[in-house]
């Protein structure tokens, strides 16, 4: 890894696995720009018995993201599965722990999308991908779309939106992720870094 590189970090939370597949091909598009590093992490599970804690590493996958992970990031990707129409609580939990990121301004000014993986059709994916700008904007990051430019925002039959990438996982969350839903996932990671890219030359 360039240490010159920018950093760009891929934030999700993933149950079952459908919203991690996403994460990797923004990860993707995020790498195929030139000079960028996708960084990805993931927050733990809550639980209601506050008790409970979660090991301080994952036992598999993305590590758990610090604090420090905001304030060296060059841009953020946000994920979350839909969890009633919004994002969930996890993650939720997540970002009302970052009262002195958002104090400092250490994210304002840097460029974001939002992503997420739905259970049925109509379940929710564009209301979970506004609730997830809400936070990004009172923190002051420049949140990011998909223009109409990518055709198959026209085509597809499942996920993929203006608001951000999405993935219609099925009801049994076993749906593959369709040709449409993952060039639209690339594409939007690739647009996050090359804004990205452009903002840190500006
Ligand atoms: C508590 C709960 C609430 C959910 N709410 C919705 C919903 O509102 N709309 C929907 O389409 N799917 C809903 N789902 C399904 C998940 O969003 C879907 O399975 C998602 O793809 C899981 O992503 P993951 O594999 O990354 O965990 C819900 C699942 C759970 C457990």
């Amino acid at each position: 890894m360039n240490q010159a590189n920018l950093i760009i970090l891929v934030l999700f939370y993933s149950r079952h696995g459908a919203t991690r597949k996403l994460a990797e091909l923004i990860a993707q598009g995020i790498e195929s720009v030139p000079g960028c590093d996708a960084r990805l992490r993931t927050v733990p599970a809550i639980s209601t018995v506050t008790e409970a804690t979660a090991p301080e590493v994952p036992a598999e996958g993305a590590p758990y993201v610090e604090l420090d992970d905001l304030a060296e990031c060059d841009g953020l990707a946000l994920g979350s599965p839909t969890r009633f129409g919004n994002m969930a609580s996890a993650m939720k939990y997540f970002w009302d722990g970052t009262a002195a990121q958002w104090l400092s301004g250490a994210l304002a000014g840097k460029p974001a999308c939002v992503f997420t993986s739905t259970g049925s059709l109509h379940g929710g994916q564009e209301t979970t991908l506004l609730s997830m700008m809400i936070p990004l904007f009172h923190h002051g990051l420049m949140v990011l779309g998909l223009p109409y430019t990518n055709p198959e925002l026209m085509t597809t039959a499942s996920g993929g939106t203006p608001y951000g990438a999405s993935h219609w996982s099925g009801l049994d969350g076993a749906k593959a992720i369709t040709e449409d839903e993952k060039r639209l996932a690339i594409a939007l990671g690739k647009r996050l870094a090359e804004t990205a890219v452009k903002l840190r030359g500006a």
